[in-house]
């Protein structure tokens, strides 16, 4: 066992884990946070994605001790980190990040398993690139290098949800 020091949503946490515990054990098990979802467990699906210094990482592959120190966000921390970002100060009843009310407007979920990782894929294209073309949203989640499967289909209303997320996050940071 060893320590480690993780910074999770804004917080300082300290777990003391197994060698090469990978960081969704960590983040579901010692954590409670269940947005990250097991799904391949061979960073292949997407379902465990979180945000590492605001880049997709998948949690099923990375070991918690690989990123000590760095800034995680899980599903659970979007809202926080929408309101830091427009300089709001941290509430208990912060709303939604513009991306996940997106996708409730957009009821893009089905059965919903695949949905953590869409949303911190989307959250993380719309930071790097705010007003995403269809190819550009269709690369980042279907036909790039690391595509996230969603065996329900949810792409088009994905595509929707995305492009409603932009304009709502265009119209926050006018604010
Ligand atoms: S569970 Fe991590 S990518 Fe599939
Ligand atoms: S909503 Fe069911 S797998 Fe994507």
């Amino acid at each position: 066992m060893s320590v480690v020091d993780l910074k999770v949503n804004g917080v300082s946490r300290r777990v003391d884990v197994a060698e090469g515990t990978p960081l969704l054990y960590v983040l579901r098990n010692d954590l409670e946070l269940r947005g990250p979802q097991f799904g391949c467990g061979l960073a292949q699906c997407g379902a465990c994605s979180v945000l590492v210094d605001g880049k997709e990482a998948r949690a099923c592959i990375l070991s918690a001790a690989d990123v000590a120190g760095q800034e995680i966000t899980t599903l659970e921390g979007l809202p926080a980190r929408w309101a830091k970002q427009q300089g709001l100060p941290a509430a208990a009843d912060q709303p939604l990040h513009p991306v996940q009310q997106a996708w409730i407007d957009e009821q893009v979920p089905q059965c919903g398993f695949c949905q953590n990782g869409m949303m911190i894929k989307a959250t993380e294209l719309l930071e790097q690139t705010p007003s995403p073309s269809v190819a550009q949203i269709r690369d980042a989640f279907m036909d790039g290098p690391s595509p996230h499967l969603c065996r329900c289909g949810t792409y088009v209303a994905i595509v929707a949800a995305v492009q409603r997320a932009a304009a709502a996050m265009a119209k926050g940071k006018k604010r």
